[in-house]
């Protein structure tokens, strides 16, 4: 099939789509076990990019599960397919111009690398939403921990599913030492001034 695919060149590419927008896009990809916080953090840094009139659109796990990727368990194989097919999904909205915050667990290191080879390196920040799994378990916010342990949940991720933590993110928050607001300050500090140049 794909030998016969030749792929189109548009004429209005990303970069012409840039100088519209006037910034840089971008994927946020927040990593880390459920109840980290990374929807949370998402959320707020959302809120104030948009405040600055950057262009943004948010992919979650709870919501791209229930549409896209209803078809998919928390299997292995299925949660490198998920990854796969909401980096591809980032990269088209990438292309559109857009700054794309994605808020998955995405516990394995090879599917967080086959982001990077998707949307190109440049593209990409890696940030690792680190609360520890006894904490996750303290909070529970969805009562999924305590299924997991009661045997109701298999795979449960942290539980009775490894997740590999980045070594090398381009950013990281610790949850148990920062609040959502100065971890969203970090990020923003951190991106914010590299999405203002346009390449
Ligand atoms: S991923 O591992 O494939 O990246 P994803 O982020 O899409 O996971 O979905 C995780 C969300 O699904 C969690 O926030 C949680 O609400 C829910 N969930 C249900 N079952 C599991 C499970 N076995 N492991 C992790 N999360 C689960």
């Amino acid at each position: 099939m794909e030998k016969n695919i030749v792929k189109h060149d548009y004429t209005v590419d990303q970069n012409s789509r840039g100088k519209l927008k006037k910034h840089a896009a971008k994927l946020l990809w927040f990593t880390g076990l459920s109840g980290s916080g990374k929807s949370t953090i998402a959320n707020r840094v959302e809120q104030i990019l948009h405040e600055k009139g950057v262009h943004t659109y948010t992919l979650d796990g709870d919501n791209v599960r229930k549409g896209l990727n209803n078809d998919l368990s928390f299997s292995p194989e299925d949660r490198t397919e998920n990854i796969r097919r909401i980096a591809e999904t980032a990269n088209l909205m990438i292309d559109a111009g857009l700054v794309v915050l994605a808020a998955f667990v995405s516990p394995y290191k090879k599917d967080r690398e086959n982001i990077r080879t998707i949307v190109g390196s440049k593209n990409m920040v890696e940030i690792y939403v680190n609360t520890s799994v006894e904490e996750c378990e303290r909070r529970d916010v969805k009562g999924l921990y305590k299924k997991a342990r009661a045997g109701e949940i298999k795979n449960m991720t942290g539980i009775s599913s490894p997740y590999e933590a980045p070594t090398n993110p381009e950013i990281e928050v610790k949850t148990e030492e920062l609040n959502v607001d100065e971890a969203t300050e970090h990020i923003i500090n951190a991106i914010y001034p590299k999405l203002n140049h346009h390449e």
